[in-house]
């Protein structure tokens, strides 16, 4: 069964350009400028029931324009999206008790209440039966550890724990579809762990469908198998996440403890030395010759200890765009060349 389907998903923004000057903004009041921003361009992509996707790209990429159409909380320029088999932005009574949205960097709890009273509004708002309920605070307010913070100021608490009441917030009417915007924002990795394992556990029994943003690839690379990538409004990759990592992953880290302070001269040869505190050392090397390479190494030098890992996601996800980046700058040169 499919959850969510976006077809050619397009959302353009116009946006009012200044103008210089007073001339300029006396002339702007008869006729205004505008710009377009294309925030979203034709995205089309289907979501199974139960499906954990990471939804990733850039800064500005269209990540969080998405899951506003998707929300219903803003109307699409062109094409269509049906969740559950609504339209979002029908904004059906039905719908919205089937999703919720969570953005990490906006608060819907009251900042001045506990969260234990917003909880209770969303009862009211929700209709949640008062058995239902205060069994789904207690069991998500033990899974998140923070039973004993309900009754405090939310504007009291760390933002680790605010987020963790958020999202008892926007489960307690146990949505069928979670879209969650960057949930892990500047949390500290203890509280960052929590919500990854909490997310984990809550999406396997529930069988939520979610679509998750983030900037931390250790969010996706411990909750979700397939990615969707944007870039500049448009859909650059859709697949499962081994495949970036295979495709765009050719090198790997070793990383060296030698015997003695200094570090050998001639590790370059080897592969790119990028962090360097003796007598620790990583370098970054060919996939294909990891093996000769540790060989070489360890027959040559006294080392202590050695490990090899595959490259951070971010990394390899960063370098996939300044690749694209690349080939559209160098495509457009050589039109630019043509006498
Ligand atoms: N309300 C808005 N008005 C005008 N432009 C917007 C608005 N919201 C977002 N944008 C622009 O649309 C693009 C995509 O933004 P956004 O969806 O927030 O990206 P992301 O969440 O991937 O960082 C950006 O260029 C952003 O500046
Ligand atoms: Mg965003």
């Amino acid at each position: 069964m499919i959850a969510i389907e976006a077809d050619k998903l397009t959302k353009i923004y116009r946006v009012y350009r200044k103008r210089e000057g007073l001339f300029a903004s006396v002339a702007g009041l008869f006729h205004r400028e505008f710009k377009e921003v294309h925030a979203v361009q034709e995205v089309s992509f289907r979501i199974d029931q139960g499906e954990m996707v990471a939804f990733l790209g850039p800064n500005g990429a269209g990540k969080t324009t998405t899951l506003k159409l998707l929300s219903g909380l803003i109307f699409p320029t062109a094409g269509s999206a049906t969740v559950l088999g609504h339209i979002p932005w029908e904004r059906e009574d039905s719908y919205r008790r089937r999703f919720s949205l969570v953005m990490g960097q906006k608060n819907q709890l009251w900042w001045d209440l506990p969260a234990q009273e917003s909880f209770q509004l969303h009862k009211e708002i929700y209709r949640i039966d008062p058995a239902d309920f205060r069994r789904r605070v207690d069991e998500l307010t033990d899974l998140l550890q923070v039973r004993d913070l309900v009754g405090q100021p939310v504007r009291e608490l760390s933002l680790g724990e605010r987020m963790r009441m958020e999202l008892i917030a926007a489960l307690l009417h146990r949505p069928d579809v979670l879209l969650l915007d960057e949930p892990t924002i500047g949390l500290d990795v203890i509280s960052q762990r929590r919500v990854q394992d909490f997310l984990r556990y809550y999406q396997g029994q529930q069988k939520l469908t979610v679509l998750l943003t983030s900037h931390y690839m250790k969010d996706v690379e411990a909750l979700c198998k397939r990615a969707v990538i944007i870039n500049e409004g448009e859909i650059k990759h859709d697949g499962p996440l081994e495949e970036i990592v295979d495709r765009f992953s050719t090198h790997k880290v070793v990383e060296l403890q030698f015997a003695q302070a200094e570090i050998p001269a001639d590790l370059a040869d080897f592969g790119e030395v990028f962090d360097e505190k003796p007598p620790r050392v990583k370098l970054k090397v060919l996939r294909a010759q990891v093996p000769e390479v540790l060989s070489a190494l360890l027959s040559r030098y006294a080392i202590e200890d050695v490990s090899v890992s595959d490259r951070p996601l971010e990394e390899v996800i960063a370098e996939m765009f300044v690749a694209t980046k690349d080939a559209e700058t160098e495509m457009s040169g050589t039109v630019g060349s043509v006498p």
